[in-house]
C-alpha cells in the first residue's frame, strides 16, 4: 500500500517534518485564488493509496473549504483512504445553543468533517462539555492526542517553577505537565465576560513570589487570558514570567500585550506556525499514525 502526506503551502515546514518521521514522501498542495477569491485546488497527479492530509485549522473558513476540495480531487485520483490531521482543530467549542437562534457549529462541522475523510487526528482539540471526540465525528476515527508531555519537555525544572493554570478548565493539563516532575500548580478563577473581557482570580497566589511563573493553556487566541493572569502574578512578586501553549492563534499585537503584561517568553507547538511555534509535535502525530495507519497496510 502507497501512503503519502499531502499539505498546503502555509504548513509545509511542519508536514515534511511529520513525512520525515513517518518515511513517506511529501507531496505538496497547490492553490490558484482567482480574481473573485474562489480557490483552484490541485493535488499531485500520482495516486496514493491512503493520505494523510495535513493542515491545522486556525483561520478555518477558507481552510476548511479548500480541504474539501482536495479531499474530492485525492479520492478522484484513486485515494482509497484519507486521515486528516489537524492539529488545531476549529469549531469545537460551540457545542449547544447558548442563545436562541445560533448554530451549533462543532455538530455541523463534525459531520462535515465525518463526511469526507476515513480518520481525523488532532492536539488538545478544545472540547468543554464532551470527552470523546468520536461523539463530535459519527463514525469516524477520531483520535485527539495530547501536547502535555511536549510541553513538559520545554520545562526548565531546575528552577522549580510554578506551572499556572489560568482557569479551572486548564486543572487537568497544568497537573499533567506538572506531575511528572512533582512541580507545584496554581490555578485560578476565570470568569469571561465578551471576546476580550476576562477576569481571573488565583486563591493562594502568595506562592508565586520570587519564583519562575510557568502559564500553561490549551490555546492563546486573544491572549486576554494569559495577560490578565500575568499581571497578577507579576503583582504578587513572580520573578520570571513565561507561557506554554499548545495552540497559539495570538497576532503581532496580541503577543507585543503579553509582553507588556509581564510575559518574557512565550512559546507554543508547531500546531500553528508563527513565531511562538518552537517546540514540533510531528513525533507525537507520527507514533500515533504509525499505530494506528500504517501499521495496518497490507
Ligand atoms: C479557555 O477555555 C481556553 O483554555 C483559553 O484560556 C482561552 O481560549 C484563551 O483565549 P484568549 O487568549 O482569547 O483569552
Amino acid at each position: 500500500m502507497t501512503a503519502a502526506v499531502f499539505a498546503f503551502d502555509e504548513c509545509s515546514g511542519s508536514a515534511r517534518g511529520l513525512a520525515e518521521e513517518l518515511r513517506i514522501p511529501y507531496k505538496g498542495i497547490s492553490i490558484h485564488h482567482f480574481p473573485d477569491e474562489e480557490s483552484l485546488v490541485r493535488v499531485p497527479p500520482e495516486p496514493s493509496e491512503t493520505a494523510i492530509l495535513y493542515r491545522s485549522l486556525d483561520r478555518p473558513n477558507d481552510k476548511i473549504v479548500e480541504l474539501l476540495l482536495a479531499a474530492s480531487a485525492l479520492r478522484a485520483r484513486g485515494t482509497a483512504r484519507i486521515v486528516l490531521v489537524a492539529p488545531y482543530l476549529a469549531y469545537m467549542r460551540q457545542d449547544r445553543e447558548f442563545h436562541p437562534g445560533e448554530a451549533v457549529s462543532q455538530r455541523v462541522i463534525g459531520e462535515l468533517l465525518a463526511h469526507h475523510f476515513d480518520s481525523l487526528f488532532t492536539v488538545d482539540p478544545h472540547l468543554h462539555r464532551i470527552d470523546n471526540l468520536s461523539d463530535v465525528m459519527p463514525g469516524m476515527q477520531a483520535v485527539s492526542l495530547s501536547a502535555a508531555e511536549v510541553i513538559a519537555s520545554a520545562i526548565d525544572t531546575a528552577v522549580h517553577p510554578v506551572i499556572i493554570g489560568p482557569d479551572s478548565e486548564s486543572r487537568q493539563w497544568a497537573e499533567r505537565i506538572a506531575r511528572p516532575s512533582g512541580l507545584e500548580t496554581l490555578i485560578g478563577h476565570k470568569q469571561r465576560a465578551g471576546d476580550r473581557a476576562v477576569t481571573i482570580a488565583f486563591p493562594e497566589i502568595d506562592k508565586v513570589r520570587n519564583r519562575t511563573a510557568i502559564l500553561v493553556d490549551d490555546v492563546i487566541s486573544s491572549g486576554e487570558t494569559l495577560a490578565q493572569a500575568s499581571q497578577l502574578l507579576q503583582a504578587a512578586g513572580a520573578k520570571r514570567i513565561e507561557a506554554l501553549a499548545t495552540h497559539c492563534l495570538a497576532r503581532p499585537e496580541d503577543l507585543k500585550r503579553l509582553e507588556q503584561a509581564g510575559i518574557v517568553r512565550v512559546r507554543s507547538t508547531d500546531s500553528i506556525a508563527g513565531p511562538t511555534a518552537c517546540l514540533p509535535i510531528a513525533p507525537i502525530l507520527a507514533s500515533a499514525l504509525q499505530a494506528a495507519v500504517l501499521s495496518v497496510r497490507h
